[in-house]
């Protein structure tokens, strides 16, 4: 049985691992730290709030002294670093919130780990889980080799260099003090509960309230595509099969151009409306409930400053010390994720009105 320290769980992938690990591993405990920062959303641990195998705390991952007392109050032995500062186009704007979460946050998280685990608790079997992204590789051009965990680091916004220095710490913590670390380094994320400024759940709700679907610049930036359930499957192999002071990438093998994911997800919308007389009902600003396609609404946008063209994850190394194998393909991850912001319509509209921040 491990005791397990979560940060950051209150965000989108977070929120669906705490789930996924409990289905996986029932006698667990779990503690969740998040500061409940801007997509940080309580309601999201809803199902899990009141369970006896869990506790929520909220508090900053750059408050050493209570990372301390978590460490030592909960025995934990097990960290699983998710909380970050993630939008990029934020990082863009204010980049100061960024360096303060991803790198001093993280650096915080290291020195109480060292501090609890190689010194006054002395937990051996201890480790340090640190959740990264394909980001800070950089960009592929269109028949570039897809990113390996041997690909150069070349972070080009805020985020991905906050995130590569972030890997970085993780991995000095290892060679310099033999903490026990790994990473993973994984592509583009979607499904429930993922906060509606990002691409997929934008358009979706954008879709259903009828509203324009914005695609910066032609739309031709690809992306590999992976359900989060996918995600923590290969977290979950990493935290328990992993080699230490190793990085894994995770990724789908499924790459697209935003545009055709839009277009994708504009299909789906149009299926599911076609006859159904009760979402039009719910949902009469949208185009599909006049019978017009959802693919009316796209609208392109100046492109965003610094755009990478194309990210691809090679997954081979995971796949193949870990047997590693995503199991939901675009179209059944993406109906799986339509079907869930239709049952949730009170999570979405909550953030939409701001209302999820009391
Ligand atoms: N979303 C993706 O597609 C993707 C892909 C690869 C890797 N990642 C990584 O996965 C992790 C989670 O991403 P996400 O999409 O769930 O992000 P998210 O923005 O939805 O959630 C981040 C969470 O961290 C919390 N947080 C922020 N600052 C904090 C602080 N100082 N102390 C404690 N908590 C704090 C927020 O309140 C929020 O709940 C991030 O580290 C991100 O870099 C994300």
């Amino acid at each position: 049985m491990s005791k397990l320290l979560i940060t950051g769980a209150a965000g989108f992938i977070g929120a669906n691992f705490v789930e996924f690990w409990h289905r996986a591993n029932p006698d667990d405990a779990v503690v969740v730290l998040d500061a409940l920062t801007y997509a940080g959303n309580k309601s999201s641990l809803s199902a899990v709030l009141d369970q006896d195998w869990f506790t929520f705390v909220q508090g900053s991952i750059c408050d050493q002294p209570l990372v301390e007392s978590l460490l030592a109050e909960h025995s934990i032995d097990t960290l699983v670093h998710f909380a970050a500062e993630s939008h990029v186009d934020r990082s863009i704007t204010g980049p100061d919130a960024f360096i303060d979460t991803n790198i001093v946050g993280t650096h915080t998280l290291l020195k109480a780990a060292k501090k609890i685990w190689l010194g006054e608790q002395g937990i051996e079997q201890h480790l340090f889980h640190h959740v990264s992204t394909d980001e800070v590789y950089g960009t592929l051009k269109a028949d570039d080799p897809a990113f390996s965990e041997d690909t150069a680091y070349a972070p080009n916004s805020p985020y991905a260099a906050s995130k590569a220095a972030s890997d970085h710490l993780v991995r000095a913590y290892h060679h310099t003090y033999g903490l026990r670390v790994t990473t993973s380094n994984c592509s583009n994320n979607y499904g429930p509960l993922q906060f509606p400024k990002k691409l997929i759940p934008l358009c979706l709700l954008n879709i259903l309230n009828g509203d324009p679907l914005p695609i910066y610049g032609d739309g031709k930036q690809i992306r590999d595509w992976l359900y989060v359930d996918d995600h923590s499957r290969g977290i979950e192999l990493v935290i328990k099969n992993g080699r230490l002071g190793e990085t894994y990438n995770i990724g789908g093998n499924n790459e697209w151009a935003n545009i055709d994911v839009v277009k994708l997800l504009c299909e789906i919308l149009d299926s599911r409306f076609a006859g159904n007389a009760e979402l039009a009902t719910r949902f009469p600003n949208s185009p599909c409930a006049r019978g017009e396609s959802a693919e009316s609404l796209i609208t392109f946008v100046a492109d965003r400053p610094g755009h990478d063209t194309r990210y691809a994850i090679d997954a081979s190394k995971i796949s193949n010390e870990l047997g590693y194998k995503p199991q939901e393909d675009f179209d059944s991850g993406l109906n799986r994720t339509v079907d869930w912001y239709l049952v949730n319509e009170g999570w979405w509209r909550s953030i939409q009105d701001g209302s999820y921040r009391q």
